[in-house]
Order: C-alpha cells, then sequence, then structure tokens
C-alpha cells in the first residue's frame, strides 16, 4: 500500500500526465489503483477521456454536498480516478481562500481508501500553498517532477522540499549538451534523484490529444517503456519503503 503525490517543481512540467501514465503502467503490472485530482484545474481527467461538459468530480461534489464517492470513476478493471470537477468562478474564488472546508473530506476518507487501493496516486498542483500542503502531507512519498532546464535547477536550489520527496526527471531530451549537464549535475548533487527518466517524447502530448494515458495510446514509445520501467522500480522501491 502507497499514497504517492505527483507535484511538478512548477506547473506544466507534466505532472498530470505522469500521473495517468503512471497509474495506468501499474494497472498493467496487476496493481489496483486510484488517481486523485487535487487541482481545481480539473485536467487530469482528459487522460483518461472523461467529457470536457461533464461537471462531475470530488470538489463539485464538495459544493453540492454530495457523498465525494459519487465522483469517482472506473476506466479500467483495477484503475479508477476522481476528477476534481467543474467549478464556477465563484466556487473557485471559495475553494482557494478555504481549501481544509472543501478538502477535508479527503482528510477523514484517506484511511477508509488505504483498505480499498493498495496504490493511491495524487496529482497535486504545482506551488506552495495551505492547500498542496494539506495534500502532501496526506501522502507517503512525494514525487517531484522536474525539466531539464535552468528555471528548474535554480527551483531545485531556493526551495524547500518535503522530507520524504524524490525527484523525477521528465522531459529530457539526451541529445541537448545543456540537459546532459543538469542530469550529470543533478545525479551526483541531488538526494534522492531517481535514476531512472522520462523522455521527452511526442506520444506524451499524442496521448493527451487523444484522452489516453500515455501507456495505453502507445505503449512502446520510449517514454512509455520510460514510466513502465519507473513502474517497476516503484514496485520494488515505493510500496515496501511506504
Ligand atoms: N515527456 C513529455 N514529452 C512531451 N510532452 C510532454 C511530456 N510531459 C508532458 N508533456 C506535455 O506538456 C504539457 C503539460 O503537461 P501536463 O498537463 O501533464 O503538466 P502539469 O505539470 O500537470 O501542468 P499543470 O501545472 O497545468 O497542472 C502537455 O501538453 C503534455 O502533453
Ligand atoms: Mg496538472
Amino acid at each position: 500500500m502507497a499514497v504517492i503525490a505527483l507535484q511538478g517543481v512548477r506547473g506544466g512540467a507534466g505532472t498530470s500526465s505522469l500521473t495517468a501514465a503512471f497509474a495506468w503502467a501499474l494497472n498493467q503490472l496487476g496493481e489496483q489503483v486510484i488517481a486523485i485530482d487535487f487541482s481545481a484545474d480539473n485536467l487530469l481527467r482528459m487522460h483518461f477521456n472523461m467529457a470536457v461538459n461533464q461537471p462531475r468530480g470530488w470538489l463539485r461534489a464538495a459544493f453540492d454536498e454530495l457523498p465525494w464517492q459519487q465522483s469517482a470513476l472506473r476506466y479500467a478493471p483495477g484503475l479508477d480516478f476522481v476528477p476534481a470537477g467543474r467549478l464556477n468562478d465563484d466556487e473557485r474564488m471559495a475553494f482557494i481562500s478555504q481549501p481544509e472546508k472543501y478538502g477535508r473530506a479527503w482528510i477523514a476518507q484517506m484511511e477508509a481508501l488505504k483498505r480499498l487501493y493498495p496504490w493511491i496516486l495524487l496529482d497535486v498542483p504545482a506551488g506552495d500553498t495551505p492547500w498542496t500542503r494539506a495534500v502532501l502531507a496526506l501522502a507517503d512519498r512525494v514525487l517531484t517532477v522536474v525539466t531539464p532546464d535552468a528555471n528548474a535547477h535554480s527551483r531545485l536550489h531556493q526551495q524547500t522540499f518535503p522530507h520524504n520527496t524524490l525527484f523525477l526527471l521528465n522531459q529530457f531530451t539526451p541529445v541537448s549538451k545543456a540537459q546532459q549537464d543538469l542530469h550529470q549535475l543533478w545525479v551526483n548533487s541531488l538526494q534522492n534523484f531517481i535514476p531512472l527518466t522520462i523522455h521527452r517524447d511526442e506520444a506524451v502530448a499524442e496521448a493527451l490529444l487523444n484522452k489516453q494515458p500515455l501507456g495505453e495510446y502507445r505503449p512502446h514509445a520510449l517514454a512509455a517503456e520510460g514510466m513502465m520501467t519507473f513502474a517497476n522500480w516503484a514496485l520494488i522501491n515505493l510500496r515496501e519503503n511506504a
């Protein structure tokens, strides 16, 4: 049993794409997984073929005072996801100013969820806010998604990260000399840098355009194979440690 939060070192690092791809890869390895979208942007669902105009989600349910369970969806046997749901602008502001009021059901439900799912993946929005802190605190491990560029490098040195953070490199282009250098630097200097990378790969972008998790869309793409290798690594290193 493991609760794994995924969060980008900044927005757009590929966190939601990797959350969906990781959920798919674990499920392909025979694991039961639930992926939960903790961002009011409500984009994780787009990797799981949900209709754009479908408002359902746990935040929607919280505003409507309905149980969140009604917002959970089954994508494949053993692969469930919970979208955040659609909010109007006023609701969005209400959530931003009082996140704990709407999110407290999760804090209370996590123990029950752990009994149902060996893997719980949390898609956490980038940034350090009371809400992201509350969600990260639910996790056994935090996967911080980093992209190989100077922006991420600066952030790695000036931000603080939870003690249970592991860094996962996404969008790696090994022909870039600058990226090779950054990769080497991080391998040698960062504690808890996962020794596997997810390459920059058109298949990741196309999978989202196709509304599918990466491994379902193109299982033999370089990034999909990287994700499958990572999922195998996670079975050994994340489940037991958690
Ligand atoms: N390894 C990759 N190769 C190519 N494109 C990628 C890769 N990872 C992510 N992308 C693309 O980058 C864009 C942003 O990805 P995604 O939405 O997963 O990021 P995010 O970190 O969740 O963003 P946000 O901060 O908005 O939540 C998407 O169009 C996605 O297809
Ligand atoms: Mg996202």
